[in-house]
């Protein structure tokens, strides 16, 4: 088992690539704390965990509540190895139709809430510590109607550089992660119709050179990569995970 002994928190960890990461972590031995907002989701997150870790609500956007979470990490175990910040939503909008609403949301979790789930999560962290940033495909293509999360995403992307460079010193390593389209319950949040979801789906599947959406499953055995021993020198990058979708 590959994280025997380790202590993970996974921001996202109730719903898609978060939840199958979460699962795995837990296969691989680690104990693992399952992040999300909606309180229905816990209980099915926790029993994925069979036994190995908990389940909490946390609502990102607030950073007292990130307080409260790790707080709540820190009494239960008194440390963190890997930190899988991954929590992230969408909203679909053409530039004319972007409102401020929808810009403080898309930057209040995917990158303010990740930013401060990172910085308060950190003094938690030993040396040989290992983070993974969930950014996407969208930071290196133009996709019409995704200009805000994309931007957020581009923003999460840089982070993991810097950070990198921050935290090298202290033996912490930081990456991204970059799914491309990936089966999760993700898209049918962007807010667009049935039919335009299905029109997007098709149209990406047949730009994807493995032709085929990913598996959440797919994603979390990079994450696993980058968190466990065999990332063990890679740091400040990102790696893809997109069927060849922005790289062929
Ligand atoms: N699926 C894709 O095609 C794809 C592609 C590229 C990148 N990604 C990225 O992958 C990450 C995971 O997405 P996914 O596909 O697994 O989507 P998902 O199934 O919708 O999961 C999103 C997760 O984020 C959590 N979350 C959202 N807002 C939150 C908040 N305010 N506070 C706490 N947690 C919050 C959700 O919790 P609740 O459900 O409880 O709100 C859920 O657990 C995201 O960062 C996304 O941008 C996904």
């Amino acid at each position: 088992m590959k994280l025997s002994g380790k202590v993970a928190l996974v921001t996202g960890g109730t719903s898609g690539i978060g939840l199958a990461t979460a699962a795995l972590f837990s296969r691989e031995g680690a104990q693992v704390v399952a992040v999300g907002n909606d309180p229905g989701r816990l209980s099915a997150a926790a029993a994925a965990l069979g036994g190995n870790g908990i389940a909490l609500q946390a609502d990102l956007r607030r950073p007292a509540e990130i307080d409260r979470l790790v707080e709540a990490v820190r009494d239960r175990y008194g440390r963190l190895n890997i930190l899988f910040a991954n929590a992230g939503l969408g909203l679909a909008a053409p530039l004319e139709a972007v409102t401020e609403a929808q810009i403080d949301e898309q930057f209040a979790v995917n990158f303010k809430g990740l930013f401060f789930t990172v910085q308060k999560a950190v003094p938690l962290m030993e040396r040989g510590g290992s983070i993974v940033l969930t950014t996407s495909y969208l930071n290196t293509v133009g996709t019409p109607g995704l200009s805000i999360l994309s931007a957020t995403k581009g923003a999460v992307r840089s982070l993991a550089r810097t950070l990198g460079a921050e935290l090298a010193p202290r033996g912490i390593r930081v990456n991204a992660l970059s799914p491309g389209p990936i089966s999760t319950p993700f898209a049918g949040k962007l807010g667009l119709s049935q039919q335009d979801l299905q029109k997007v789906a098709e149209h990406t599947e047949a730009k994807v050179p493995l032709r085929r959406f990913g598996e959440a499953d797919e994603v979390a055995n990079a994450v696993l990569f980058l968190a466990g021993p065999d990332g063990s020198y890679v740091t400040g990058t990102e790696l893809v995970v997109d069927g060849g979708l922005t790289q062929i």
